[in-house]
């Protein structure tokens, strides 16, 4: 029978598995989700492609939906009562709870438009969340920065032909779509407690970027890219959608490994996906459902962050691959 988000956490509260608080802020997400799915699928119509005339703090130019999904992110979960504070990666520094709000026990990270360079070409684009333990005492940037490992839960929404929220509160990996009609996220039966095929024949990379990854990388990819008369004994197949929830959606659905490598295009960016609001909600939700996640050396779920916006090469997806690759950096 398919049961409804709403429902479904109530079963996860009355299970002992979340708590009022946990449990308000995820219906928050997924109502706040239905706004953004509106504003996106009206496109044009709502005035929301091109770009703000803005940058973020990472230096890179906001488009208009950048700036609109952020605000219908914050206003969105700030009133709850969840929460002690919020990051995102169009804000600078965090935003504590602002005084006219209760405070809650919760953090919340998020990226809440990824795939930004889809947005005017009407590819997939989605929002991704990650939720931790608030500390006690005043919240400041270093608030955040615990280990994915600490995660309580965590997810995305997608934007694509279906609008699906895929959710983690730690016993396994939802995925609910919206009924537009009824706006309801529904938990179909067969996309119930998702598991990553061990083995794959898939990769994603931005091959772009070939001359200026790593050595380990350049192996491993020529490897994949010799298929059946090279090492690995199989032939491959390649996507890249450009946006990371979707990348991570299809791993989810079928598998495959995902890289976004460090490269030495610019020092200062080891990797060109953030740790606290990609990485680690991805890689909560990949390793919940039996695949693996790592930067290359270690998995990305135990890396102790340094900075709220720290970039981190990602590997991620079906088991033998992620190990294989992880192994070539050794
Ligand atoms: P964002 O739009 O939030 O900045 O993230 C975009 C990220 C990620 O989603 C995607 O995997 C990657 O950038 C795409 O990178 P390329 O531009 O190299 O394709
Ligand atoms: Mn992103
Ligand atoms: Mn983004």
């Amino acid at each position: 029978m398919a049961i409804n988000l709403q429902q479904f956490l109530a079963k996860q509260l009355s299970d002992g598995v979340i708590d009022q608080q946990l449990c308000d802020l995820l219906n928050a997400v997924a109502d706040l989700s239905k706004e953004i799915n509106d504003k996106v699928t009206h496109g044009a119509l709502a005035g929301v492609l091109g770009f703000a005339g803005t940058d973020n703090v990472q230096g890179e130019h906001q488009k208009k939906l950048d700036v609109i999904t952020n605000e219908i992110f914050v206003e969105g979960v700030e009133w709850t009562g969840a929460l002690a504070g919020m990051a995102s990666e169009e804000m600078d520094h965090c935003l504590p709870t602002p005084a006219a709000y209760k405070r809650g026990k919760y953090l919340i990270m998020f990226d809440p438009l990824d795939g930004s360079s889809n947005i005017d070409i009407n590819a997939p684009i989605g929002t991704i969340f990650s939720i931790t333990k608030a500390p006690e005492g005043k919240i400041a940037d270093e608030s955040f920065l615990t280990p994915g490992r600490k995660q309580i839960a965590a997810g995305y929404v997608m934007y694509s032909p279906q609008t699906i929220l895929t959710l983690t509160v730690g016993n396994g990996v939802f995925m609910f779509t919206l009924n537009l009609g009824t706006g309801e996220y529904i938990l179909k039966t067969t996309k119930e407690n998702i598991r990553i095929p061990v083995q794959t024949q898939e990769f994603a990379i931005n091959m772009s970027n070939m001359r200026h990854w790593e050595a380990p990388v350049q192996k491993y990819v020529q490897e994949l890219l010799a298929g059946d008369t090279g090492p690995l004994g199989k032939n491959f197949n390649m996507r890249w959608v450009a946006a990371m929830v979707a990348e991570v959606h299809r791993v989810l659905c079928r598998g495959g490994i995902f890289m976004y490598p460090r490269d030495n295009r610019d020092p200062s960016k080891p990797g060109k996906l953030r740790l606290m609001y990609e990485a680690n909600p991805m890689s909560f939700l990949i390793e919940q459902a039996g695949g693996k996640a790592t930067n290359g050396y270690q998995n990305i779920l135990d890396l102790q962050p340094e900075k709220l916006h720290q970039r981190v090469a990602v590997f991620l997806g079906s088991a033998e691959e992620v190990e294989r690759v992880t192994s070539y950096h050794e």
